[in-house]
């Protein structure tokens, strides 16, 4: 198939890129590079052996939106492009809106436009605010508790309406739990901007000599430590995910809301102490108050991925350590340098 991807120069999208790649597919990359880097392009090229063909396109612009679907024919659109964070988007909710709403609307229009009826959607864990029980099913109450949570759920709401409007669009939403890890190269991972918002490149960076010590907020949660406990998930896991939720929508044209995560709630020292492991770092740590809006326990029912998609995730802690360190030590001011610069040189 040949599948647009939008916001295929981030974090999860590369990766899926280069899953799709790998399993015969023709990608477009579409993105504003807002949050991303172009030599993400450079290294999707690298491991893939073939150049990735690019637009640059902010689907906030509903004529350029439009425009990537005039001269070329896609089978599927695969959408990452947002924005994430969600402590910017209490700041800054109207660019959220704007930005992830609008810009999906836009992208929605060009899809009806051009007869493309298949779409997999990023959606996340977060629709679910803090749940009664865990795991945590697709079926559970969904409460929003922050504008970027909000806009993860009002897109969904727009893409169930439209499937409910036309038999033939089939759409399926990814709730992704805690994405981590990195491609096996360490040519590409997670490089985010200012001080990391996730726990994952916050390790990275403490490890890697960019922060002196690490925050861990809530050492009194009721959980097996006392600190927050997740579900990780190794990105090259759900960077599949995705590929199997294509061969799904063109094998069953159905629609579905589908969970990605492993199942196993992790906590926050069990965390670091595996990276410690993995990385032979010391990772210093304070353990601070809690957070406001954060939860004390979070992980998936995955047996909804398995059952459609065939799917389960592969990668276990250890791994996704692994392969965090990997990409962080061979890129320690992320895609500022060339991999093997040592840390502070841009
Ligand atoms: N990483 C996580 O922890 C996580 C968890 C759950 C859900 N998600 C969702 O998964 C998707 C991908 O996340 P990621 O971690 O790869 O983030 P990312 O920021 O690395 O990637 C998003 C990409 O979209 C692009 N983009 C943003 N707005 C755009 C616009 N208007 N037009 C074109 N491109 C635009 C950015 O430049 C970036 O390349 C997002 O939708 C995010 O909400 C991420």
């Amino acid at each position: 198939m040949r599948i647009l991807v939008c916001g295929g120069a981030g974090y999860i999208g590369s990766h899926t890129c280069v899953l799709l790649a790998e399993r015969g597919h023709e990608v477009v990359v579409a993105d504003s590079l807002v949050n991303s880097s172009p030599k993400v392009l450079e290294r999707l090229q690298a491991i893939i052996g073939a150049p990735v063909a690019f637009r640059q396109v902010d689907l906030r612009d509903r004529a350029a939106t439009a425009s990537l679907f005039q001269d070329t024919h896609f089978d599927a659109v695969v959408h990452f492009a947002a924005l994430k964070a969600v402590g910017e988007s209490c700041e800054r909710p109207l660019d959220y809106f704007d930005n992830n709403i609008a810009g999906t609307i836009h992208l929605l229009q060009g899809m009806k436009a051009a007869n493309v009826r298949r779409l997999v959607f990023s959606s996340s864990a977060t629709v679910y605010g803090d749940p009664d029980s865990v795991p945590v099913r697709e079926d559970a109450p969904l409460r929003v508790t922050n504008p970027y949570g909000r806009t993860k759920l009002v897109m969904e709401q727009l893409i169930g309406d439209l499937c409910d409007n036309d038999p033939a669009f089939h759409a399926i939403n990814l709730r992704y739990f805690n994405p981590v890890g990195a491609h096996a190269s360490g040519l590409i991972g997670e490089d985010p901007g200012g001080i990391p918002n996730n726990l994952m490149p916050y390790i990275c960076q403490v490890a890697v000599g960019r922060r002196e010590r690490l925050r861990i907020f809530g050492g009194d949660w009721p959980t097996v430590d006392g600190t927050g406990v997740r579900d990780y998930i190794h990105v090259v896991d759900l960077a599949r995910a995705h590929v199997d939720a294509l061969d799904y929508l063109l094998r069953a044209e159905r629609s579905a809301t589908i969970n990605l995560g492993t199942g196993r709630g992790v906590s926050v020292l069990e965390l670091v102490r595996a990276f410690a492991e993995a990385s032979g770092r010391e990772i210093p740590y304070d353990i601070v108050e809690r957070r406001a809006g954060d939860v004390a326990e979070v992980y998936a029912e995955p047996g909804l991925a398995h059952a459609l998609l065939g799917w389960r995730a592969q990668f276990d802690v250890d791994a996704m350590c692994r392969d965090a360190w990997r990409w962080q030590s061979m890129n320690p001011d992320g895609y500022a340098l060339e991999p093997g610069a040592p840390p502070g040189a841009a």
